[in-house]
């Protein structure tokens, strides 16, 4: 006997379970099907980014930013330490605890609006009349049938032609995140927004990490003046960049990983570590779907097919998350999620593609919105630029943390703030600022004259504001 719904969601990441439950807000009777195990076998939704991304990732950079404050700063605030350590299996524990509240909070969560949940892997089995039939293969076997399905099958970790993951030796993002005890020497491959965040968690707590990069460029998509100041901060403190590398041969021994490659000069060199993360990028998964069985198109990257309303080629069937164009990124899934369940009650959802913000939870943390300079340029925009630096800011120098600076970018004509990039203390909480100001269409000198607390960080935005305006009151 099959079930009907009037919405299945497959996958119960961040772009599948806020569909579900929005799609449950507005009425409809809806299901979500989600495969992650715990390890007990158990259900864990919340997907990638629960369980081996956004959230143990952030857990571990602030178990090993304790770590390296207690070793390094707070002896200046007057505070001594005798014989710092470091638990690494109960630091793990305790990122182990913060997922499962996330986990059991969604499972809270579609309790609370009445989602049904299934446990399994979700692929389609037929079209039929007025919908389509979805399998659940999990603890037991259900059949269910909707009018509207909604895919959020995520990614996986991309692995280098030739090297798959062991997640002994060579780690994904998820083998990254459960390393036991500290490597001695660590070796990343791709100095992008995982190889930064997992690179500084094990430099943090004592490894000798280098990083392998194949552009000549660090952080290409960032603002250049921003991505030249964190690399400047990120080589302070010892993480070892080789930009414009060429991997070659990696071989897995008995005392770690040997990873020959070409730097940027064209010499041959070897790199030899106790363990290497692999982290060049994402693709997106559609394992295991059935996309074939109805019908379902896929670009050449293995990405569904979607309009710019998350729509694919089947009537009825959205794709919003990982799996689809755009960035990969949790909020970027979710308000597609949301958009997604408005578009299907008749609703006008939208996303704001101009508006998602970055952050790169490394310290000096990055984010940034909107365009950076180099685009501005490559369009020919004709903009103006103010910064402020957090070292003239009286917060940032209370906290001790000084780095960095709060960039804004300004249409010359109009003063419509154009991008806003940051790199310094709570970039990641103070860009929120920016987005809020870029959706309203707010001019520089809109945030120049909004009061903003003192002493706050924020006030950096502040006089970045009126640094376009070229009148900072600080600096
Ligand atoms: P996913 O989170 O991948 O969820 C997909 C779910 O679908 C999974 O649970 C999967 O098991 C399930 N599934 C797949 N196929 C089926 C099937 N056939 N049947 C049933 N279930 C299925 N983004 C940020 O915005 N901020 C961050 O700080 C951040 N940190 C990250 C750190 C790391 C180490 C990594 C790897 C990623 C990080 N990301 C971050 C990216 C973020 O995790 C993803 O963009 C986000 O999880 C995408 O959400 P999604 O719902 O599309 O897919
Ligand atoms: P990424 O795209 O951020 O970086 C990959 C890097 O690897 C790039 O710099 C690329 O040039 C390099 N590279 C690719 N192939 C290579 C090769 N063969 N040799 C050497 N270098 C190579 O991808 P990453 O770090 O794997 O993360 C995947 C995605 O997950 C991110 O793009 C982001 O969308 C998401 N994420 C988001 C986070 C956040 O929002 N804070 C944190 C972590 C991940």
């Amino acid at each position: 006997m099959s079930k009907t719904f009037d919405v299945i969601v497959i996958g119960g990441g961040p772009g599948g379970y806020i569909a579900a439950i929005r799609a449950a807000q507005l009425g409809f009777n809806t299901a979500c099907i989600d495969e992650w195990k715990n390890s007990k076998g158990g259900p864990a939704p919340g997907g990638t980014c629960t369980n081996v991304g956004c959230i143990p990732s952030k857990a571990l950079l602030q178990s090993s930013e304790h770590f390296e404050h207690a070793g390094h700063a707070f002896a200046d605030h007057g505070i001594g330490l005798k014989d710092l350590s470091i638990d690494v299996p109960k630091m793990l524990a305790r990122k182990d605890t913060v997922v499962k509240q996330n986990n059991d909070g969604i499972l809270y969560l579609f309790k609370k609006n009445k989602v049904s949940f299934f446990h399994g892997r979700g692929s389609f089995v037929k079209a039929v009349d007025g919908g389509y039939e979805v399998q659940v293969a999990g603890a037991t076997a259900e059949t269910l049938v909707a009018k509207q399905v909604i895919v959020a099958t995520g990614s996986n970790a991309r692995a280098l032609p030739g090297t798959p993951f062991d997640e002994e030796n060579i780690l994904s993002n998820d083998g990254a995140l459960r390393v036991g005890a500290v490597p001695k020497k660590l070796g990343l491959i791709g100095s992008g927004v995982i190889g930064l965040e997992m690179g500084s968690v094990w430099r943090r707590l004592g490894a000798e990490v280098t990083i392998l990069e194949g552009l000549p460029t660090f952080l290409g998509a960032v603002d250049e003046q921003i991505a030249k100041e964190a690399h400047k901060a990120f080589t302070k403190q010892g993480l070892k960049i080789e930009l414009g590398v060429k991997v070659g041969e990696i071989k897995v021994g008995k005392k770690g990983v040997s990873v020959a490659f070409t730097n940027a000069k064209g010499d041959a060199q070897t790199l030899d570590v106790d363990k290497l993360i692999v982290s060049i990028g994402r693709v997106p998964n559609t394992v295991g779907l059935n996309a074939e069985a109805v019908g379902l198109a896929l670009d050449e990257r293995g990405a569904i097919v979607v309009d710019a309303e998350c729509r694919t080629n089947l009537p009825g069937v959205w794709a919003v998350g990982d799996v689809v164009r755009g960035p990969m990124l949790a909020h970027k899934a979710e308000e597609e999620g949301v958009a997604v369940a408005e578009r299907i009650a008749g609703q006008h959802g939208h996303v704001n593609f101009n508006t998602i913000p970055w952050v790169i939870y490394t310290s000096p943390e990055i984010a940034w919105v909107g365009e950076t300079e180099q685009q501005l340029k490559a369009r020919g925009a004709a903009y103006k630029s103010g910064s402020f630096p957090f070292m003239a800011n009286g917060r940032a120098r209370a906290l001790g943390d000084t780095t960095g600076m709060v960039k804004m970018l300004a249409d010359a004509k109009t003063d419509e703030i154009l991008g806003v990039h940051i790199v310094g203390p709570m970039a990641s909480e103070l860009i929120a600022e920016a987005v809020v100001a870029m959706e309203f269409k707010a001019s520089s000198e809109d945030i120049a004259r909004i009061c903003h607390a003192h002493p706050s960080l924020s006030e950096s935005t502040k006089e970045a504001a009126l640094a376009v305006d070229k009148r900072t009151l600080n600096f």
